[in-house]
């Protein structure tokens, strides 16, 4: 049997209309467990803070039958000197599942080869892709069908939106990003996009004109203008990332019956206003609460490969 992990969204690229469904199933039958979990364990490695995602995977396997291990690298023998390599094939050798939060994405490629059970990304430099099966649940619960639909992203060019505009192009929505030019994302990961959407119908669109990204858009989406690991580049994006604010204002350049989407945290009254985020509009509270049902649905596709 071939050992499947989730490092980039692209690894459930055939499957994630299915993970949706099953974390919408999840979502219905909260304290059901799995037989494919019951017994296991999941260790988890965070190099940086996480409220959503570590209560989100602890939860799930709790309630799914098995248990999790809070692994901090600066209580393992990996903060001194212990390789990334070593460490995955010991503890593989013990555990069912992986998951790995890094400043590296390197190091969670790394350790998904090394290791003999399945590794779950979450969160690195590049990609976030257990977020995108709990935004894409919620769209699904608010919006219906993905395809035609318009999804704008508006700040910084960062992690979020790499897996953002993959997983749109997968799902056939049209996506029109709004960034400053000094600010745009990885353009491996846009080009990645188009060539995916050129199967899917859909269009991946950039700009620097706010109004103009989030112009009848059915989703507004946004993120931290300074990730974990950029706090030196936090004088510069603040100032940079200013007109791309979500406030009332441009949201006016939107469908009526928008959502704003956020994978949280949210830093009030810089990305997004208070106005905005406490709107009837905004889905981030859903949106959050999926993370525990799409971990799930992770958690079991991966064990039943
Ligand atoms: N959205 C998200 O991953 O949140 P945390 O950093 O709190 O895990
Ligand atoms: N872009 C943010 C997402 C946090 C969930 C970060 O990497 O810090």
């Amino acid at each position: 049997m071939i050992k499947k992990d989730l490092v980039s969204i692209l690894d459930i690229r055939n499957d994630f209309s299915e993970i949706v469904n099953m974390g919408l199933k999840f979502k219905r039958s909260r304290y059901q467990t799995s037989p494919l979990v019951e017994g296991r364990s999941m260790g988890m490695i965070f190099e940086k803070s996480s409220t959503r995602t570590r209560v989100s995977l602890e939860t799930a396997m709790y309630q799914l039958g098995g248990n999790a291990l809070y692994l901090n690298p600066s209580d393992m023998q990996m903060g001194r000197g212990e390789t990334v390599e070593d460490t995955s094939r010991v503890l593989s050798g013990m555990l069912d599942i992986i998951t790995y939060r890094a400043f590296s994405h390197e190091n969670v490629v790394k350790l998904a080869k090394y290791s003999s059970v399945p590794v779950i990304n979450a969160l690195d430099n590049q990609e976030h892709p257990l977020q995108m099966i709990a935004d894409f649940m919620t769209i699904a619960e608010k919006k219906g069908e993905f395809q035609g639909k318009k999804f704008s992203y508006v700040g910084d060019g960062n992690n979020m939106v790499n897996s953002l505009v993959l997983t749109c192009a997968m799902t056939g929505m049209d996506i029109s990003i709004g960034t400053p030019k000094n600010h745009m994302p990885d353009q491996s990961f846009i080009e990645k996009a188009k060539k995916i959407a050129r199967e899917t119908g859909s269009t991946v669109t950039l700009t620097d004109k706010p109004g103009e990204a989030v112009e009848s858009a059915d989703i507004i989406y946004t993120d931290v203008w300074v990730s974990m690991g950029e706090e030196k580049q936090r004088e510069e994006k603040e100032k940079d990332l200013r007109p791309f604010q979500v406030n009332s204002e441009l949201v006016k350049n939107a469908k009526k019956d928008y959502i704003f989407m956020h994978c949280l945290p949210a830093h009030r009254g810089l990305e997004v206003t208070d106005e905005v985020a406490d709107s009837i509009n905004s889905v981030i509270f859903q949106e959050a609460e999926n993370r525990l049902h799409s971990a799930k649905a992770a958690i079991v596709y991966l064990l039943s490969n």
